[in-house]
């Protein structure tokens, strides 16, 4: 199974392919907000994706759309709820 390392903590969980990196990260009893619960509305669930980033989902219009809206976005961003674990391990900076 592929990892996730988080950047912050160095701290390293598996990671199931196919599944969305907020849950991920909660499974794993990682602290990130997540206030629209999964529907790209909100934003707060913005990481940077330092490792790895083509192994994820391709970001669909709706997470495209509130990274758009968001400050502070760099080509390494995306939304937790939106990107899903690819078969390949990954490094994602939290900010909050
Ligand atoms: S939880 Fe709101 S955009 Fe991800």
């Amino acid at each position: 199974m592929p990892s996730l390392t988080i950047k912050n903590s160095g701290k390293t969980i598996e990671a199931e392919t196919g599944k969305n990196l907020l849950s991920i990260l909660l499974a794993a009893g990682v602290s990130i907000l997540h206030k629209c619960e999964a529907k790209a509305e909100c934003g707060s669930c913005h990481i940077f994706v330092t490792e790895g980033r083509k192994t994820l989902s391709k970001a669909q219009r709706p997470e495209n759309e509130r990274l758009d809206s968001i400050v502070g976005v760099s080509s390494n961003s995306r939304l937790a709820c939106q990107a899903l674990m690819g078969a390949e391990n990954i490094t994602v900076e939290l900010l909050a």
